[in-house]
């Protein structure tokens, strides 16, 4: 029944061996971070803990959250409500997919699992979605569904931020560099606030667009953090050849299966600006794998239509 103790959960840091980085003479730990659970891992294990911990101590029942079709956040909603017996809702973004639920589920292993897990669903038309965060949109879904714990998309909220100051441990003290990947800001905002203040938290977004910075600020004072935003490979769900290759080759030579939406960019905008000299010598750098591996099957059937290589899940 338990999924989440009032412990906090330690993740195993993996040391990286490479040319580029003896070369460099700097060196680099991955905190796997993908390993705390099998279906609820990463930063999704950070972010659900204390909100769905909070849902059953408030007596809720439901919790209802919000994300996209490919969503990390969604798969493991309904994995963790499973686990602690709190039924899901997942409110997602395009209108079209409910038109032919067997259709959507067998074409799409993210909605597919959720279904499994027991989750329902209310499909959205895109413009509709964007009413995701408005008081009055909220209201007419408890309307409709009842009294419900809401996670907002992506799950980002000060309880998952708490969760997420829990990535870093007093071992990880003795790290120059912490490496993360952004989306709604999150998990980088709890790796922040525990981070000492020697060291140096480093964002990659994984979308375009400049106002992560804002969004970071208004949750945390502290300023020994910087975005780098070169490595979005186009934006959010893209990715290229050269992201694909990077990733596949990392897999073969470190057995470590990155994803393609966020640790993906940020392995590979590390090994660059390792390349670029940007690390002075014997910098330690942690990189934080935070999961969001289930989306590789769902990536891999738009690579597929794309005629681009696919991401290989074994090595
Ligand atoms: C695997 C993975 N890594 C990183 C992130 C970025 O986290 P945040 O949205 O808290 O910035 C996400 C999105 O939640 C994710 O699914």
């Amino acid at each position: 029944m338990y999924i989440f103790s009032s412990e906090t959960t330690p993740s195993e840091n993996q040391s990286i061996t490479h040319s580029i980085l003896t070369a460099a003479e700097v060196s680099l730990e991955i905190k796997r971070e993908d390993k705390l659970h099998k279906d609820v891992s990463g930063n999704k294990f950070r972010k659900l803990k204390y909100n769905l911990l909070e849902a059953k101590r408030s007596g809720f029942k439901t919790i209802l959250t919000f994300g996209g079709a490919f969503s990390n956040h969604i798969a493991a909603t309904a994995a963790a409500g499973k686990i602690m017996g709190l039924q899901t809702i997942g409110v997602i973004r395009g209108d079209e997919l409910g038109r032919n639920l067997d259709k959507t589920l067998s074409e799409n292993d993210t909605l597919q699992f959720a279904s499994k897990e027991g989750m329902r669903f209310k499909f959205i038309s895109r413009e509709h979605y964007r009413n995701k965060t408005s008081s009055l949109f909220l209201e007419e879904l408890k309307h409709e569904f009842g009294s419900c714990y809401i996670i907002p998309e992506g799950g980002t909220n000060p309880l998952a931020i708490k969760g997420c100051e829990e990535i870093l441990t007093p071992n990880d003290k003795s790290y120059d560099i912490i490496c993360c990947a952004v989306g709604t800001g999150g998990t980088i905002t709890g790796i922040i606030n525990s981070a000492e203040i020697h060291q140096t938290v480093i964002g990659f977004p994984a979308l375009k667009g400049n106002f992560l910075t804002e969004e970071i600020k208004k949750y945390t004072s502290k300023t020994n953090w910087k975005l780098i935003e070169e490595y979005h490979f186009g934006g959010y769900g893209k990715i290229n050849q050269e992201g694909i290759e990077f990733i596949n080759r990392f897999n073969k030579e470190q057995h470590i299966l990155l994803d393609p939406v966020y640790t993906g960019k940020m392995i590979y905008g590390i090994f660059d600006l390792i390349q670029k000299g940007v690390f002075k010598k014997n910098t330690r750098i942690l990189a934080i794998h935070t999961g969001g591996l289930q989306g590789i099957a769902g990536m891999n059937e738009r690579l597929k239509k794309k005629k681009l290589p696919l991401i290989t899940i074994g090595y």
